[in-house]
């Protein structure tokens, strides 16, 4: 991933952060979601900044290619084709999220800045503002990018032992 679409696409994350502070004093993200009642310009807003900071610890210089140890490893041995198709089956805008649920890990989709119904391990944006600097409207070519480069297995694995990015809690 270049440094020009990192960049622009930390311009979008920017926006969505500026759009919650705009809109008044919160705990945190969580808490503008709570109170963003028919707001619903916060309450995108506020799912969308919250879906951008776990998507940057989902993503890792060194990281990629499938998880060779772990939970993942052991319990999803074929997550990464998984996450390729359902990277490929989002219609538009949205999300492709690892998730924990009812101590099962799996993918789920989400469209636009829906978040989903597990407990979200990792994160990566559909949007096209996540790789059209990098890749135009190629999806499959950002997929790939992503998932044999770029996926942050070790974060997922602190996720499911409870940990919580600052900036999430
Ligand atoms: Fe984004």
């Amino acid at each position: 991933m270049s440094d020009l679409q990192v960049h622009a696409h930390l311009a979008h994350h920017a926006q969505y952060v500026n759009a919650v502070r705009a809109a008044g004093e919160f705990e945190g993200l969580e808490d503008a979601i709570r109170r963003s009642g028919k707001n619903a310009v916060l309450a995108r807003s506020a799912n969308q900044a919250w879906n951008h900071h776990l998507m940057w610890h989902s993503l890792s210089p060194s990281g990629g290619g499938p998880p060779t140890m772990g939970r993942l490893a052991q319990s999803v041995p074929n997550i990464v084709p998984e996450l390729r198709r359902a990277m490929l089956d989002v219609w538009g805008s949205g999300w492709v999220w690892v998730v924990l649920r009812k101590h099962r890990i799996s993918v789920e989709a989400t469209q636009n800045e829906q978040r989903p119904q597990g407990y979200p391990l990792l994160c990566f944006d559909l949007w096209e503002h996540a790789y059209y600097v990098d890749h135009f409207g190629d999806r499959s070519r950002y997929a790939d990018v992503l998932l044999s480069q770029l996926v942050n297995w070790e974060f997922a694995e602190a996720r499911i032992d409870g940990y919580t990015p600052p900036e999430l809690q």
